[in-house]
């Protein structure tokens, strides 16, 4: 089911301004969206409208062609599973699932058929008579799943589903949900503030900040164009580099003059109404050039390395500038770099993300 959402806005009573508004989105059939942002963005706020359980104040929410603003919860084919997860505890893992078809008298049978189906899909079939409190906090958060999954929803929303869990059941869980997604089929909207949760799980992410769709794009869009610089800032980790400094036709100077990048072609003819303005320049980690590759008219910094963090594969490097600016880079992990040492590094010219100083949206 498509589910569209036109200048959708929410004011909460009692508050003075719109907690979310303006916003626009086309969630296409059997795909998977996350909402992604900060704390307080307005996400749960956004997800609750489409459940039917928070009112909508402005604009209009379709599932398909239909209107769908005042229809009941109960009526919208929707299913939801949230952070807290609360099951039955007296209940087995079995009446747990079945539950809500029980609730509406669905026949023995198809509820039997229904749970043994979801068991299968979820690896929960040797646990269908334990209790909650026998199983791991991975399998009670796909025995919610579970439940939610037996209604065959038309529209599958999950609030932070993993927020509970310990980082690996959680990078497990990311792998198991997408697996479950294209079994299924069902159109899933997902929040996080997590953005590696989003990159990894999404087919769109839509970046919420304050209320506003920052961006919405497949992962890839957002990373590698991001639309402002809140979006630049939100998604990657580490998170990326920003000099702010002044553009002179086709050079960038940072504002203590310590770091100067000759543009290329595009971005010198992108940002040529911006003759003497402020810009912020982004470069994420991975586009810095060790010294020994470098090759003429590639800008050149010199940096003294503070922090190594060795990963294997790779290394992040914590340097500063002599302007006591300080970089993130990662490096192979098979070149040498010591601690307190002087290097060169180049900045790819084709990898700059440029902003306006004011408005702070992308102009390359
Ligand atoms: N029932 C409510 N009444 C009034 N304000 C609310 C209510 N629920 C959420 N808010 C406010 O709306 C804003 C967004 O909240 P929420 O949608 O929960 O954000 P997120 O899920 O992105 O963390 C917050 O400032 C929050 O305090
Ligand atoms: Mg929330």
């Amino acid at each position: 089911m498509k589910v569209s959402m036109v200048n959708l806005g929410k004011k909460y009573e009692g508050r003075e301004n719109f907690t979310i508004r303006g916003i626009n989105l086309e969630i296409e059939d059997k795909s998977f969206c996350v909402i992604l942002g900060p704390s307080g963005c307005g996400k749960s706020t956004l997800l609750r409208m489409v459940a039917g359980l928070n009112s909508i104040t402005e604009g209009e929410l379709y599932f398909g062609d239909r209107l769908i603003n005042k229809v009941e919860p109960k009526d919208r084919d929707i299913a939801m599973v949230f952070q807290s997860y609360a099951l039955y505890p007296h209940m087995t893992v079995y009446d747990n699932i079945a539950f809500s078809l029980k609730m509406r008298k669905e026949r023995k049978q198809v509820i039997h058929h229904r749970v043994m189906e979801a068991a299968k899909v979820l690896q929960l079939e040797e646990y269908l008579y334990s209790k909650p409190s026998d199983i791991s906090g991975g399998q009670r958060q796909r025995v919610a799943l579970g439940r939610a999954m037996v209604r065959k929803p038309q529209v599958f929303l999950m609030d932070e589903p993993l927020s509970n869990l310990d980082a690996k059941l959680r990078e497990q869980m990311r792998i198991e949900l997408v697996r479950l997604h294209k079994r299924l089929e069902t159109t899933s909207i997902y929040v996080t503030h997590d953005q590696a949760e989003a990159m990894t799980m999404a087919d769109r992410i839509v970046l919420l900040d304050q209320g506003k769709i920052q961006q919405n794009g497949a992962p890839s869009d957002l990373y590698n164009r991001p639309a402002n610089l809140f979006v630049a800032k939100f998604i990657g980790s580490p998170t990326i580099n920003i000099f702010h400094g002044k553009i002179d036709h086709d050079l960038f100077t940072s504002d203590s003059g310590q770091v100067k990048i000759r543009l290329n072609e595009k971005d010198t003819e992108a940002v040529k109404e911006h003759q003497g303005k402020d810009v912020y320049v982004g470069i994420r980690s991975e586009r810095f050039i060790p010294g020994t590759q470098l090759t003429d008219g590639i800008a050149a910094i010199e940096a003294t390395i503070d922090v190594i963090e060795n990963l294997g594969k790779e290394q992040s490097l914590v340097v500063k500038l002599p302007d006591q600016t300080e970089l993130v880079m990662t490096m192979p992990g098979h070149l040498q770099f010591g601690m307190d040492e002087a290097h060169t590094f180049g900045i790819d010219p084709n990898a700059l993300h440029i902003f306006d100083g004011e408005t702070e949206e992308r102009l390359n």
